[in-house]
């Protein structure tokens, strides 16, 4: 090793001390091989289910569910143009949300059971809350939105088949849950939410939130205007069912798989 060398290297500083700062927990930008072409795929079938719908391409917003994924995905999708994203699970929404604060226009949709424990982390948080479907968390998200001093955009999610395994308000208990939404002042009620049974076609399941959709415009009409919405909002359609969700009339589409590729399992 010559003299010169060794001078040279007394004079370069020792590395920083390892921080825990690692790609997962801060996000950083890390390469997620074939993500922007997936994300161009989607951003293509959806605006082709558009056009075959006679819809236009800014009709429908497309939700990157981000949900098991770490922030790092998200980051990568963001970087590739994707702005709205939704997550499932109230504890892992807040550590991504705060590891990504620096993404000033990214929207959150929270598209999971929200637990009365958990709202102080989501609520005032996410631009549209998708899944309304019990009377004691709605209660709570209220007094919580008041209080914070915001109204919080929500959505109804409606169990259309009954399945036991789904959450979701049943279809006999709809007009109960437009009657309180309509008079909760923390929220504005934007839009339908639902999941049709995996086995099934979901089209008539698709269709059936629409034309709840329909009933409740002309059922709730000056109460609507009132509360300063027009239940524009029907979010419904997946990885593998968005086209017909856009031909049955879907506002918001929530693609995970097709976006990020499989879901790891949920950590913690
Ligand atoms: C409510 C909800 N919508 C959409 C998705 C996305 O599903 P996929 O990965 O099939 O697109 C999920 C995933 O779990 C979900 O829970």
């Amino acid at each position: 090793m010559s003299a010169t060398h060794d001078a040279d290297s007394a004079m370069v500083p020792p590395p920083p001390p390892l921080l825990h700062t690692d790609a997962a927990v801060l996000g950083a930008a890390v390469d997620h091989p074939g993500l922007a072409a997936r994300l161009g795929e989607v951003r293509q079938q959806v605006a082709d289910a558009c056009r075959a719908a006679g819809r236009g391409p800014d009709t429908v917003t497309l939700i990157a569910v981000s949900k098991n994924h770490p922030a790092a995905a998200v980051r990568a999708a963001y970087a590739a143009g994707q702005r709205d994203f939704g997550e499932s699970y109230a504890a892992e929404f807040r550590d991504k949300r705060a590891a990504l604060q620096d993404l000033t226009d990214l929207r959150w949709h929270f598209i999971g059971h929200l637990q009365r424990n958990k709202m102080k982390w989501v609520v005032g948080q996410v631009a549209v809350h998708h899944a309304v479907d019990d009377m004691v968390g709605l209660d709570e998200l209220t007094r919580r939105a008041w209080a914070l001093g915001v109204r919080q955009d929500v959505l109804l999610q409606i169990n259309l088949a009954s399945e036991p395994s789904k959450r979701g308000c049943k279809e006999a208990d709809v007009p109960v849950f437009a009657d309180v939404l309509l008079r909760s002042p923390g929220v504005r009620w934007c839009g339908l939410m639902t999941l049709p049974p995996a086995e099934d076609d979901p089209a008539p399941w698709f269709a059936r939130l629409a034309s709840w959709q329909t009933r409740l415009r002309a059922q709730h009409g000056p109460a609507l205007t009132l509360h300063g919405s027009d239940l524009a909002v029907l979010s419904m359609g997946m990885s593998t069912d968005f086209p017909a969700a856009i031909a049955a009339g879907a506002t918001h589409v929530r693609i995970g798989t097709a976006v990020f590729g499989p879901r790891p399992p949920k950590s913690g």
